[in-house]
């Protein structure tokens, strides 16, 4: 099982967008994932709304008395993707772990879970709280959206200073660029030299497009909603990008 995150302590820059559209492309390439909405707030459970429930293996069953998630599970919301919504018992599951001792907490909770499960895609809020370390310690690679802007570029700096110096594997982060216009000049040249300026920069820009807007409003993943745009393409790359980054 791989565990894989989409972090940025800043709002609205297509975390969300991203963990859906991977965790979707992902169950429809054989391997059994797990969507985790960390958020309190929540908004993955917009994504997927227009899923039809199919009679599924029943994750959650299997799980009774191993794992205390598995009431909480939603077992294929499409066929091989399992979705854990926020939940209000998340609410406080920042403070939980402040309580529990030690950096692996939500490693432990997602362990039971290894063998039925290929993929767990965690969808976190933007903060950098204790769950931040926590993801940062349990996820194999973190992937972080970036608005291509200077101010992006500075705060990707101070997240991977505040890896190193926690000593909580700056290396597993990897950006990709997110809501790319490309008829800004910046955004054009800071796409160019991601590669320069950061390390691990993926090759992926997601372009700024409406149609992604919509895939709240309809409650689907874009492969569903509209797989033959250019932002469809984007998402498509970063999970082959992902792909060889895991396996
Ligand atoms: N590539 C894109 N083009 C246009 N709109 C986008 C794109 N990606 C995301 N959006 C829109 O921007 C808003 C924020 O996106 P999303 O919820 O994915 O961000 P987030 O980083 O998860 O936000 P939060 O920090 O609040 O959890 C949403 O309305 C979404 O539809
Ligand atoms: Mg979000």
């Amino acid at each position: 099982m791989r565990i894989i995150a989409f972090y940025s302590p800043k709002g609205g820059v297509g975390k969300t967008a991203a963990a859906v559209n991977i965790a979707y492309l992902a169950s429809q390439n054989n391997c059994q994932t797990l969507l985790w909405d960390l958020d309190p707030q929540g908004a993955s459970s917009f994504y997927l709304a227009g899923a039809e429930p199919v009679k599924g293996r029943k994750l959650s069953k299997l799980l009774e008395g191993k794992s205390p998630m598995a009431k909480f599970i939603h077992d294929d919301v499409y066929p091989g993707l399992d979705f854990i919504p926020a939940h209000s018992s998340f609410r406080n599951f920042d403070i939980k772990l402040e309580q529990e001792s030690g950096d692996n907490q939500l490693k432990k909770l997602l362990a039971p879970l290894s063998e039925e499960t290929s993929l767990v895609v965690l969808d976190c809020p933007p903060t950098l709280s204790r769950l931040t370390e926590q993801v940062l310690n349990a996820a194999d690679k973190v992937y972080v959206p970036l608005v291509p802007t200077w101010l992006s570029m500075n705060s990707w700096n101070q997240l991977y200073d505040f890896a190193k110096d926690k000593k909580l594997g700056a290396k597993k982060l990897r950006p990709f660029f997110s809501m790319v216009d490309r008829r800004k000049n910046l955004h054009r040249e800071l796409v160019e030299r991601g590669p320069e300026l950061m390390a691990n920069c993926t090759n992926v820009a997601v372009p700024y497009a409406s149609v992604v807007e919509r895939m709240g409003e309809e409650g689907l993943p874009l492969e569903k909603l509209a797989p033959n745009t250019p932002a469809a393409a984007a998402y498509r790359k970063l999970w082959q990008t992902i792909q060889k980054d895991l396996w």
